[in-house]
């Protein structure tokens, strides 16, 4: 997905900007380009391609400017091409723009810019930007020092859609402007300089304070400092936030890939995000929430909503949810959520879960489940993120960055923080019971369980070697084991490529069970007592027919035999998914690494999906 990156100091723009595209190349792009306010005007250098393409071309060395913004593209509007790159300018060149997100009316709009005399270059949704601006700044006849910003504030009434944008001006050639809308975009500042990006890790390594823009909030940088406008160009007031990451948590620390750094720091990630949530005197409180026995009580419902990776930690919360506070709990994906017109209303408590806290469809659930009354509540991990801005209430994973596009320490977290969240529901409603207090106990013990698990490295890669070449792999599992199933089988289509699907065990005979033939693995997953039995009748099925397996297991499996079993450590089975989905991550990652293809930046794929 794109990425945007700016830069307003003292220091010389260019390299802040590549350096800032670089640690952006994780979300996916196809061309890459930077525009500096150089002595005699803009100038724009873009390419198709990597960052690494841009970097090879002459005119990049020529760059001296203080003022610059940058930006990769990830294709939407015309293919991926030079002149489709960002940053666009108008025909003077005296405006130049960067955008993320997708301008709905641009068709209209550039018809009605056509009529009155402009020329586009390029296919983009993007170019009737600076255009538009300057339309809006040709007809204004005052002279004053917000000229360029009330164009700025024109133009973006007329856009329909989502954007964060930076602009530039030769007519103020000190400073920048840049605004949101539904699309990620933050500044970082310090004393003299300020950093902007559509993510917080690009320029973790310059500052820890950050301004979280609200939609249609106008900003005019400058070096030091920054003056917040709303759309009737009233000044308003702006606090920092301190965005406490370690800028070296997003580095790879020596690993290969950010996917095997995350995937090895889950011990490290979920014992923070289990922080002082629940202590070994067995108290469980989650900071900022205010619910009463009385509210839950009240409820009709519970809806989890979420994409991806994040909607198979909810189907976890789901079995927790109803088992320990008894209140009935859908899932539900957010693209189908949100256009179903779902039964909620005030009696319903709709929580989303989004790592990134931009995801456009999770966004747009969220706020049709307050149009209809709702509560909502969001579990991100990301601090001032979009989504956490939107719901009536926060909570956060707190795993650290996560930039590997396929989410692994962000999901344990989730499940872990769903869990917690369940119990402190169950203890609100004085549901008493052994079984919460042995499950507060297993997330007590967790860190330590997946150091365990994650010895496991050596045999999956192993494994990996023998399965890499294969065209279809499936899973099976039942109850919690299946919610593993789903998730292995995304982690693997997304970054192997390899196709695959997950099963409910018990589902093979209503009509998969043809797929299986000689040689093909399938790889299971026993964690629960009371199902390993019936699990392992279907997996006897499918070795009949001639396949090959993986057990992903922490049960006694007695006299049946199996090709591979990878034994994990012993836990409650509503919380084995943290341990379980471990092994699998591991083959993801080592089948995508057999087969020479980039773990961390998979095709096609972009790690926070801020368009619908
Ligand atoms: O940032 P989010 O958690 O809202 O992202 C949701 C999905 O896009 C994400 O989990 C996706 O499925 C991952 N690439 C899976 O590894």
């Amino acid at each position: 997905m794109c990425g945007i990156v700016g830069y307003i100091g003292s220091k010389k723009a260019k390299p802040i900007l590549i350096n800032g595209l670089l640690r952006l190349e994780y979300r996916g792009y196809d061309s890459a380009g930077v525009a500096t306010i150089e002595k005699n005007g803009i100038s724009v250098v873009k390419n198709k391609g990597r960052v690494a393409e841009l970097e090879k071309l002459s005119a990049i060395d020529s760059l001296e400017g203080t003022i610059g913004i940058a930006h990769t593209r990830w294709a939407t509007h015309g293919k991926p091409s030079t002149e489709n790159s960002h940053p666009h300018v108008n025909g003077k060149k005296d405006f130049a723009v960067v955008h993320n997100g997708i301008i709905e009316n641009y068709n209209e709009l550039r018809e009605f810019l056509l009529k009155q005399g402009y020329t586009f270059y390029s296919q983009t949704d993007t170019e009737v930007i600076p255009n538009l601006i300057d339309y809006y700044f040709s007809k204004d006849d005052k002279d004053d020092d917000k000229k360029v910003l009330r164009a700025v504030v024109s133009a973006c009434s007329e856009l329909k859609g989502s954007f964060a944008l930076e602009i530039l001006s030769t007519h103020l050639p000190d400073k920048m402007i840049v605004v949101r809308k539904d699309s990620p975009l933050v500044i970082g500042k310090t004393d003299t300089e300020n950093y902007i990006s559509s993510d917080i890790p690009a320029i973790l390594s310059y500052t820890k304070d950050f301004y979280l823009l609200d939609d249609y909030e106008y900003v005019v940088l400058s070096k030091g400092s920054a003056e917040f406008y709303n759309s009737d160009l009233k000044p308003i007031k702006k606090q920092t936030v301190n965005i406490d990451w370690n800028a070296s948590a997003a580095e790879k620390d020596g690993y290969d890939d950010f996917m095997l750094k995350e995937i090895h720091e889950q011990p490290k990630s979920i014992r923070e995000t289990i922080g002082s949530r629940l202590s070994a005197d067995g108290t469980c409180n989650i900071e900022s929430l205010d619910f009463t026995k009385e509210y839950l009580n009240s409820l009709n419902k519970i809806c989890i909503v979420a994409c991806g990776t994040a909607m198979h930690a909810g189907l976890v919360g789901k079995t927790i949810f109803e088992k320990f506070c008894h209140i009935p709990t859908e899932v539900d994906i957010a693209s189908e959520f949100r256009y179903r017109d779902p039964l909620i209303n005030e009696k319903t408590l709709v929580v989303f879960i989004t790592q990134s806290g931009e995801t456009a469809d999770t966004i747009a659930a969220l706020k049709l489940s307050k149009q209809k009354g709702a509560k909502t509540l969001a579990i991100s991990n990301v601090i001032g993120s979009s989504i956490t801005r939107e719901a009536d209430y926060t909570i956060y994973t707190h795993a650290g960055p996560e930039i590997a596009v396929a989410s692994t320490k962000a999901y344990t977290s989730q499940v872990v923080l769903i869990s917690i969240l369940a119990i402190y529901f169950a203890k609100l409603l004085e549901m008493k019971g052994k079984e919460i207090d042995a499950l507060k106990d297993a997330i007590l013990e967790l860190p330590s369980k997946v150091e365990e698990t994650l010895k496991c490295s050596k045999q999956i890669k192993c494994f990996a070697k023998k399965v890499y070449k294969e065209k279809d792999l499936f899973f099976l599992g039942r109850g919690i084991d299946y919610n593993v199933a789903l998730e292995a089988s995304l982690k693997l289509k997304e970054i192997s490529y390899i196709h695959s699907d997950a099963y409910a065990a018990g589902e093979l005979k209503h009509g998969p069970i043809a797929l299986i033939e000689k040689d093909i693995t399938v790889v299971s997953i026993m964690t629960d007592p009371n199902l390993v039995e019936k699990t392992i009748s279907n997996v006897q099925e499918v070795i009949t027919r001639g396949a090959k397996t993986l057990v992903i297991t922490n049960q006694n499996l007695g006299d049946h035999k199996f090709d591979n079993i990878i034994t994990i450590p012993e836990t409650n089975p509503l919380i084995s998914p943290i341990l379980s989905v471990i092994p699998l991550q591991l083959l993801a990652y080592y089948i995508s690494k057999e087969k020479g293809l980039d773990v961390d930046k998979p095709r096609n794929l972009a790690k926070s999906v801020t368009v619908e």
